[in-house]
Formats: C-alpha cells, structure tokens, sequence
C-alpha cells in the first residue's frame, strides 16, 4: 500500500483528477469504480472542470463506463437522495458519459457479473468510513462478500441523517445494496481518498494493518497489490 499525504483536498483530488484524466487519453473504454459521499466531490467538480476547459486533447467520457459502489434500496433513483441524483449533480451531467454506460448495484442484476462481462474495473476510487467502513461493507463484512443486500448500522444512518436528512433518522432509507469487499478487490488498481482529522484514526489503522481483520473492514486493502491511499494534512499521520 502506497501512502501519498497533499496539502489539502484540493490539491490531493487535482492529483487523481488528473491520473484520470490521463487514464481516459490513454484508453478511452476506461472502466471506473466510483463513490460517493463527501470525499470526492471536489474531484468530480475537477473532472467536470476538465471536460468544460480540457482542449487538445479534448477529454472524452462518451466510452468510459462507470460502477457505482452502491445504492439505497427502496428508494426512487430521481429521488435527490438517492446515488444515481448524487452521480449525475457531481459529475454525469457535465460530462459528455453515456447514460447507459454508468451502472449501479440493482436488486435485478447480477453486479458481478455485469462487471466481469464488462471487463473489470481499471480503477476503482474509494472514501472510507471513520471506523473503516468502505462503502456500505461495515463492522463485520465478509472478506470475500459479493455485491450484497445490507442493514445500514446506527451510526451510518445518524451521519446520513445530519449529512443528508436535516438530522431526521427517520427519513434515511435503512438498507442498501453494496459492492462487498470481495467485488473491490478485484478491481485493478485502488486509489482511497481521505480528507481532515475525522479520518486519522481510520488512517492510522489502516497504516498498520498487515491482514485482514473483520472488525476494520479497510483492512482487505493489504491483499491487493496497487492500492494508493491519498490524503491531506488534516489526517494526522506521519507517513
Ligand atoms: P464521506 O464518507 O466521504 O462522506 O466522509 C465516506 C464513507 O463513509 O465511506
């Protein structure tokens, strides 16, 4: 595991907006694993600011294909909480993607598969929860989990409540679908952002960590081979 420390979130997204910006001039089919949350948002607005001023060459998302790492369940897609409206705000919408090339988990399909057929993902970019959650896989997620059904935890659905819902928990859908730890893994290369102190813990462990352990799920990240953990000054770890 590569660590990279910026000064702070603006520089550490220009670095990976601009890795993948690179990535599409190099292969145009690139297939991206996305997320969603707070930690990419300036990268995504990066990347629509490179596809309004990118010249020669122009930067071209019309082959790209994108994963989502998941969606709520029960909940309507043109519903303004749902990931599919967080997608197509943040990014989507302002770049020339196919609509019919961005995927999200679906209780209908088969994720894995879908993924697989499409050739895996080249680059999969992740958040991390301050107890190690990545995407939805929480405290307690099989290492080897495919994209799964889950119960979100208490604590996940109080940080959606304050970040989405005014506060309201009871407005927060419960259960959402998840590429599990053992779809991520098969993506080609990592890259996990994390920004300011509520991540150092999270960090710190993750520095440490040498096998997989169930109660910090970020741990399967040692048994992959090209994974970049970026992060600002705010996370207070020396690397
Ligand atoms: P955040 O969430 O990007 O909003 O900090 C990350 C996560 O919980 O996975």
């Amino acid at each position: 595991m590569k660590f990279i420390k910026f000064k702070n979130e603006q520089e550490s997204s220009k670095y990976v907006a601009d890795l993948i910006v690179k990535k599409i001039n190099h292969n145009p089919k690139l297939i991206l694993g996305l997320a969603t949350g707070s930690t990419p948002v300036k990268l995504y607005s990066l990347l629509v600011e490179n596809y309004k001023t990118s010249t020669h060459p122009k930067t071209d998302w019309s082959h790209v294909k994108t994963f989502n790492l998941d969606e709520y369940i029960g909940v309507n897609y043109h519903d303004a909480v749902s990931y599919h409206s967080f997608m197509a705000k943040n990014l989507f919408n302002h770049v020339n993607v196919n609509h019919h090339n961005t995927f999200f988990p679906d209780p209908k399909i088969d994720y894995d598969e879908l993924i697989k057929e499409n050739g895996g993902i080249d680059l999969q970019i992740l958040g991390i929860g301050a107890n190690g959650h990545i995407g939805f896989n929480e405290v307690g997620s099989p290492q080897h989990s495919l994209t799964w059904l889950v119960d979100l935890v208490p604590a996940t659905i109080e940080a959606n409540a304050k970040k989405y819902f005014d506060g309201n928990i009871d407005l927060v859908p419960k259960k959402a679908l998840s590429m599990g730890l053992g779809s991520i893994i098969n993506a080609k290369e990592i890259i996990l952002l994390a920004f300011g102190a509520s991540k150092t813990e999270a960090i710190k462990k993750l520095k440490t960590a040498t096998k997989f352990d169930i109660n910090f799920p970020a741990s399967f990240l040692v048994n992959h081979k090209n994974v970049t953990i970026i992060v600002d000054e705010g996370v207070d770890v020396d690397l």
